[in-house]
């Protein structure tokens, strides 16, 4: 399963990528807003740290948007010209499938994002989308059962073979990124401070301390 950081950071992205091999990162525009940066300069920075590489970089095309196909259109054909890296993301409405089939046809790979129901990823995946970004911390701070989303989300693609990759996103801990990968998800999305929390564990670090106090009472030679 593929790792992705969630991030518009440029220092923590490079950070994943050198220390954990990161996968890829996901933007949204809360990340964007985040960094500080103005977004074509955010996104440029990040398109650049993955030049040459095989990874992705999903961008979100302007949420205002959301109701005219043939402007996200316009804007995702704009910025998948910037780097071979970006996948563009756009929701799971009306507007935004009928924007990636067209985009998808054309060969340009999009993310189709805010999805919160098998019905909306089933869509995504009839319109070609190269990934579909189930969200489950959402659901779950709505008090929402997730389990049953995802499974149904990977056996439809399963039962059609279809191309789609499913990229759960928003998870918060280490227990959703491990239940993920236990019900078949392609690839996570997850903010640094979870990554680096569930690859971590006190266990880990008491059995060090104590290892290490053996060492030191210990001879070497
Ligand atoms: C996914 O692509 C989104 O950027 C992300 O997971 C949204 O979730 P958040 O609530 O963690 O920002």
């Amino acid at each position: 399963m593929q790792f992705f950081l969630d991030s518009a950071m440029t220092e923590e992205i490079q950070y994943a990528l050198d220390m954990w091999d990161i996968d890829g990162v996901t933007t949204n525009p809360r990340h964007v807003q985040v960094s500080g940066k103005p977004f074509m300069t955010a996104i440029r920075e990040i398109g650049a740290i993955f030049a040459g590489t095989e990874k992705t970089v999903s961008v979100q095309t302007n949420p205002h948007k959301h109701d005219d196909y043939q402007a996200i259109v316009a804007e995702g054909r704009k910025l998948a010209a910037l780097s071979p890296n970006f996948v563009i993301k756009m929701p799971c409405t009306e507007h935004g499938y009928k924007a990636c089939k067209i985009l998808s046809e054309d060969g340009i790979r999009v993310n189709l994002t805010l999805c919160f129901s098998a019905a909306q990823a089933l869509q995504a995946m009839r319109v070609g989308a190269f990934y579909v970004s189930p969200f489950i911390g959402w659901k779950e701070s709505n008090a929402e059962e997730v389990g049953t989303f995802i499974e149904e989300i990977v056996a439809i693609r399963g039962n059609y073979a279809f191309d789609t990759q499913v990229l759960v996103a928003a998870i918060r801990n280490g227990r959703q990124l491990v239940d993920a990968a236990v019900m078949g998800a392609d690839i996570t999305t997850a903010g640094f401070a979870v990554y680096q929390e569930a690859f971590a564990h006190p266990y880990t670090d008491v059995g060090l301390k104590k290892f290490q106090d053996f060492w030191d009472q210990t001879a070497y030679e």
